[in-house]
């Protein structure tokens, strides 16, 4: 592999001593790292072990006397940014565009310049789930930030659920991909649009011509996609299995609204590729025959009757 400038962020998480294997495992591998912690990392992991693996003094204080141009000196420096573990805080003052500390100073400095931008969260499954959390992921993903995944599990708090960092070796390999992808230091990847799930044509205010597509095949290959460090749009079916860590979400019901949508997505940029994985109803209904029966109730047919369907197919 190429020989990077890595800066490792590093935020308060039980998961710190788990993320100095990666500093120790890039040095070894011949990249280049320098480390910037917040505040609270001095009470799981010493500075001392964090330089001793780096070889280069930590920044943690950006007022430090000697460092004060660092917040920008690293971010110019840097090939990739990865913030490992990154905690709800950390993440939450990211999308906030917060920058009163070292890190996030440097995640901001670092915008733009091409480098992969790579989030790594770490925390309990609570705080994982919680709104703003949720928010936060998706607004960077949105900016073109790599949130990677968290990995189910016992968690340090002795609960079990999703939120813990991913190990060691995975991030290894799946930061590595991220490095490779943009070897040339030009952002990550194409702009790829993903459909999937099955649409709906509905019959009453009830009831439907669908099919069983659970849109899990459209929903692996856009994470598959959003990991490998793509700007993944997602255009899946309301009722579809729905990624993470996708740039963009839209759904649809019918078949009438997958194509505005579509049409609405391609006239709002280009895209390098389009994976239509969608399962589309082939017909609409076009009419509803209830012969002489009792006609419907609020919206819905009644059921004491039968019915005939005029299907008429989609272009
Ligand atoms: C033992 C311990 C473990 C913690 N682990 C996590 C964690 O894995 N993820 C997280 O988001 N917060 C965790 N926290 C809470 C954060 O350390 C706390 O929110 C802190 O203010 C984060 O600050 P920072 O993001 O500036 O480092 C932990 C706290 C303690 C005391």
């Amino acid at each position: 592999m190429t020989p990077r400038r890595i800066l490792h962020l590093m935020s308060g998480s039980i998961a710190c001593a788990k993320a100095t294997g990666l500093t120790s495992a890039w040095v070894k591998a011949g990249h280049e790292v320098r480390v910037a912690t917040t505040a609270s990392v001095r009470q799981f992991v010493g500075h001392a072990t964090l330089e001793g693996f780096c070889g280069h003094p930590v920044l943690s204080d950006a007022f430090n006397p000697g460092q004060v141009m660092d917040h920008i000196n690293w971010a110019r420096w840097a090939d990739v940014v990865v913030a490992a573990p990154a905690t709800s805080n950390l993440i939450n003052r990211l999308a906030a565009g917060l920058a009163d500390d070292a890190p996030t100073a440097l995640w901001q400095a670092a915008w733009g310049r091409g480098c992969p931008m790579i989030v790594v969260p770490a925390m309990n499954a609570r705080m994982w789930a919680y709104p703003a959390t949720r928010d936060s992921v998706a607004r960077l993903a949105s900016w073109g930030a790599h949130v990677l995944p968290t990995a189910d599990g016992d968690l340090a708090c002795g609960e079990t659920g999703n939120g813990r960092m991913l190990e060691v070796d995975d991030l290894l390999r799946r930061i590595g991909e991220l490095m490779e992808a943009t070897r040339d230091g030009t952002t990550a990847g194409l702009r790829v649009l993903v459909t999937g799930g099955g649409t709906r044509e509905p019959i009453d205010s009830v009831r439907f011509i669908g099919n069983a597509s659970t849109g899990r095949t459209a929903a692996t290959l856009a994470e598959v996609l959003a990991d490998a460090g793509h700007r993944v749009t997602w255009l899946g079916a309301a009722s579809a299995v729905r990624p993470e860590r996708v740039a963009k979400s839209e759904s649809f019901v019918t078949y009438a609204d997958l194509a505005a949508s579509l049409r609405g997505l391609l006239a709002e940029q280009a895209y390098d590729a389009i994976v239509h994985a969608a399962a589309v109803s082939d017909f609409s209904v076009g009419g509803i025959d209830a012969g002489d029966g009792p006609g419907r109730t609020g919206g819905k047919l009644h059921s004491t009757a039968g019915v005939r369907l005029d299907l008429t197919p989609n272009p």
